[in-house]
């Protein structure tokens, strides 16, 4: 019976999914050449993997209108992470355990076992006694069509963790054993907790794996841990820790004990629109990440989710990024370079005095491009260099890169009429020659990379196509901007 429900539900989400994606493709507001959901709502990645020679993508998925409800999988496949082909939804809400309206499948990943595609998810209910989350299985011979496990849920928040407050599990393995990390909260700090098993069914509680202390929020979202280089990774989305919304820490892991001690910790994106990035394999063995470029709605800088739900739709992927180690233990999160297989009407300036006057540079058509260029620390004189993007029609965002205050802004407050904010980060140029700068801008959003993919910023603006002009200026004296690359990328979603 209950199988049945669950292709019911897939069944009317893809009929509602067929109606509409016509009308949705139109978008104005819709992106050139990162991933979207056909119609409707989408946020965090899923289950992200490369399997059966395609790189698979789920995520969390609304097919009925551009809001956060009733909380299905999405999926679809690529050979680039870039080109997409959608395919059935692989779960819809549909039993007792996960078939809230206000809640659903939630998030969680994605393994190999047995020849067979398994999915590790949170089930989400509330059946009277408050919403109470649970990790559940699901798995599937083709990697399309997908069953959830009669015996779901497998794991329940241990004592201490309130029920609501216990989800987004991510599964590796290790040496012939399964481990699952689960984030959770107790005593309002948060935790990652880590479980173990042999056959991705029956988990057994390992340990604490990491947790706050206060500084790293009440409750981590969507937490990752994976091996880089003789380091360990862990990252994850905190709930209550400010403006931050993607940390991560590099450490050791004992798996003796089970415990991640961190050295170095940072932010992954300083912008507003990077969330719940989780991490998988590359078949060349690249670590690559993914995140939502969005926010919720209880963020501190939070004020909307944008525009697009007009056009019946909201919610984009980041572009991939790759993560990297660096020989201090810290990491830099490059985005892929089959970025570069898009680029077409190539455009370069080797060297230009930039100061008080207002410049144009090119890049394809100036909405949809990728841009890189230097600048010369050592012949510059300016306090400040500004990079307007988007700019037409009175509209701009700014780039401000201040030398004097060692600060690096993006402010959308003229960026379209819709989004706010300024976000900040330290610019720390300490002993250094030059420092490069990275852009990729699509229809809605702008992700901006500097020092070495160190100091990055993702945000959305909801810019029209007449605002399609760069403009650089410097003040306080003059900047020298060199090695400028401009492409446009070609589209890949329409
Ligand atoms: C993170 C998150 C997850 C949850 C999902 C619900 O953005 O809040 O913790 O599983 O979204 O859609």
């Amino acid at each position: 019976m209950s199988k049945k429900l669950m292709l019911k539900n897939i069944e009317k989400a893809q009929q509602e999914i067929d109606r509409k994606t016509e009308v949705v493709k139109q978008g104005r507001m819709r992106q050139h050449y990162h991933f979207m959901a056909q119609t409707g709502w989408l946020n965090d990645p899923n289950g992200l993997i490369f399997y059966k020679g395609k790189y698979h993508f789920f995520y969390q998925y609304n097919p009925y209108c551009g809001f956060w409800d009733y909380i299905h999988w999405g999926h679809a496949v690529s050979d680039d992470m870039l080109h997409w082909e959608y395919l059935p939804i692989a779960l819809a809400p549909s039993e007792h355990y996960d078939d809230h309206r206000k809640g659903g499948c939630f998030s969680g990943s994605a393994i190999e076992h047995d020849g067979k595609l398994f999915l590790a998810y949170t089930g989400t209910t509330n059946n009277g006694n408050g919403f109470e989350q649970t990790q559940c299985i699901a798995y599937s011979e083709d990697g399309i069509h997908f069953e959830k496990y009669d015996g779901n849920p497998v794991l329940k928040a241990p004592e201490g963790v309130p029920a609501d407050q216990f989800r987004d599990p991510k599964v590796w393995e290790h040496e012939g054993t399964y481990y699952m990390v689960c984030g959770a909260s107790r005593e309002n700090r948060a935790q990652a907790l880590l479980y173990r098993s042999t056959d991705l069914i029956h988990w057994e509680f390992f340990n604490v794996l990491a947790e706050s202390r206060g500084e790293w929020g009440s409750m981590w979202e969507c937490p990752d841990f994976y091996p880089l280089g003789d380091k360990y990774v862990l990252m994850f989305s905190p709930m209550g820790a400010g403006e931050r919304t993607a940390v991560y820490l590099v450490g050791d892991f004992d798996y003796e004990t089970g415990k991640f001690t961190c050295q170095v910790s940072g932010e992954m994106d300083w912008g507003f629109d990077f969330y719940a990035p989780q991490s998988f394999l590359a078949p060349d063995g690249r670590r690559l990440i993914v995140g939502w470029a969005n926010e919720w709605d209880w963020m501190p800088f939070w004020k909307d989710w944008g525009p697009t739900y007009r056009e019946g739709w909201c919610g984009s992927f980041n572009i991939p990024r790759e993560v990297l180690l660096t020989e201090d233990g810290d990491l830099q999160f490059v985005p892929i370079r089959e970025i570069e297989t898009l680029r077409k009407n190539t455009s370069f300036v080797e060297s230009m005095v930039v100061s008080g006057e207002e410049q144009e540079l090119q890049a394809g058509d100036g909405v949809s491009f990728e841009m890189k260029m230097k600048i010369n620390l050592e012949r510059a004189t300016a306090e400040q260099f500004r990079l307007q993007l988007r700019c037409g029609e009175g509209k701009k965002t700014v780039c401000l890169f201040d030398f004097k205050n060692a600060q690096m802004s993006v402010d959308r407050n003229e960026a379209d009429g819709w989004s706010r904010g300024v976000s900040r980060s330290v610019m720390y140029l300490q002993g250094k020659k030059e420092l490069d700068i990275h852009i990729l801008s699509d229809q809605s959003s702008l992700e901006i990379f500097t020092d070495q993919y160190r100091n990055n910023h993702s945000v959305n603006v909801f810019a029209g196509d007449g605002q399609n002009q760069i403009l650089v200026s410097a003040a306080g004296g003059t900047v020298i901007l060199e090695d400028i690359e401009g492409y446009g990328l070609t589209e890949c979603n329409r």
